[in-house]
């Protein structure tokens, strides 16, 4: 079976080509296009620039995938050799998730090809089987990214529960507000990452919202509001590039101990499930799973503390938004539409 992957739902344009048989999934071609750097400027994606900017680049972007997966030419009067097409169709924002969905069931209809929704969430969980063929079930998967810090169950492909959510922000969008009282550029997490390196973990004495709750949820709104009282009492100028380049070393045990105060709780909860629901592996998968310190982290704790778990961790490129993790995810579900049916769902949960 070879697929064509469209991801389009926030600010990352991807197409990918895979082929697979008998479960075992290869890569042809992943394209893709961000606008981030566009959104940098404005320190936070605008939904109708998003859209746009998807809109702009949505053609180039499968051409470039087809080309080179396929080395087939756009606009050739025969279709490709494809079997389907899978698209996120949910969650996400509503003029980019038009973009991907309207162009996919185009050229479902007029390629005739199967059409494969599938949830952007998904996507994130199967990244983790672009690298590897042998990922055994049941699992639990930890989805960090920009909008979802969600722990999930999953007892075999498509028997899938969600056990624990968060209640505020998301991880990432915890790492991206807090980036913004540091004056860091959109999105915070890599900078954060970045500067984390120089400092203390132990410098700040940060929340840990929930670590200790009986359930699976997490909850970060409360530690984004401690380092903004914490930059008030001290009156902390970070918008001053003064005040920066002479106090380099706060930012850095900032940056430090705010990441690590995010790790622990994220490291504790994904242990705890793994242990409740006694799983053979654990997945990561997201936006914010490319980072170091918590790849690390996660790494060591499962290491010491539940040997008989395979830890998967997606690579770096497979962890934020693309094509190819859509495609992946679309080997394994059932689902079908039709170009005449299929609709964007921006608050698709699982
Ligand atoms: O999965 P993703 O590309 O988009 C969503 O579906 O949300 O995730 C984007 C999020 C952003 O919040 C960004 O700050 C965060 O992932 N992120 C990171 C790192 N790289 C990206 N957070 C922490 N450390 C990183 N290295
Ligand atoms: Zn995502």
């Amino acid at each position: 079976m070879t697929i064509l992957g469209i991801e389009t739902s926030c600010d990352e344009t991807g197409a990918a080509v895979l082929s697979t048989s008998n479960n075992r999934l290869t890569l042809l071609a992943n394209s893709l296009s961000s606008s981030i750097a566009l959104h940098s400027t404005t320190g936070g994606i605008i939904p109708e620039v998003a859209a746009r900017e998807q809109l702009r680049y949505i053609i180039p972007v499968i051409r470039e995938a087809l080309k080179k997966g396929l080395s087939y030419d756009l606009g050739s009067p025969k279709p490709p050799p494809l079997d389907a097409i899978a698209v996120t169709y949910g969650p996400g924002l509503i003029g980019s998730l038009l973009v991907g969905v309207e162009t996919a069931k185009t050229l479902s209809l007029v390629w005739n090809k199967e059409l494969i929704p599938i949830n952007h969430l998904y996507g994130h969980i199967y990244a983790n089987w672009l690298q590897h063929h042998t990922i055994y079930l049941p699992a639990i998967a930890l989805v960090i990214s920009g909008g979802h810090t969600d722990l999930v169950y999953l007892r075999q492909h498509n028997d899938i529960t969600v056990i624990g959510g968060t209640r505020d922000d998301a991880a990432g969008e915890a790492f991206d507000k807090i980036g913004r009282l540091l004056n860091l550029p959109y999105p915070a997490g890599p900078a954060i990452s970045h500067l984390a390196e120089k400092g203390n973990t132990h410098a700040f004495d940060l929340p840990r919202p929930m670590i200790r709750s009986h359930d699976f949820d997490f909850s970060f709104s409360g530690l984004k509001t401690a380092v903004l009282n914490l930059v008030k009492k001290n009156k902390w100028e970070f918008h001053d590039p003064k005040f920066v380049s002479n106090n380099k070393q706060i930012l850095y045990d900032l940056c430090a101990s705010v990441q690590q105060a995010i790790i622990d709780v994220v490291v504790i909860k994904t242990l705890k499930a793994a242990k409740k629901y006694r799983v053979r592996s654990i997945l990561l998968g997201g936006g914010v799973a490319a980072n170091k310190k918590l790849k690390e982290d996660l790494q060591m704790a499962v290491k010491e503390n539940l040997q008989k778990t395979d830890l998967f961790i997606p690579p770096k490129e497979f962890c934020t938004d693309n094509g190819a993790m859509i495609a992946a995810a679309a080997v394994f579900t059932p689902f079908r539409s039709s170009w005449k049916s299929l609709s964007v769902d921006p608050e698709l949960y699982y």
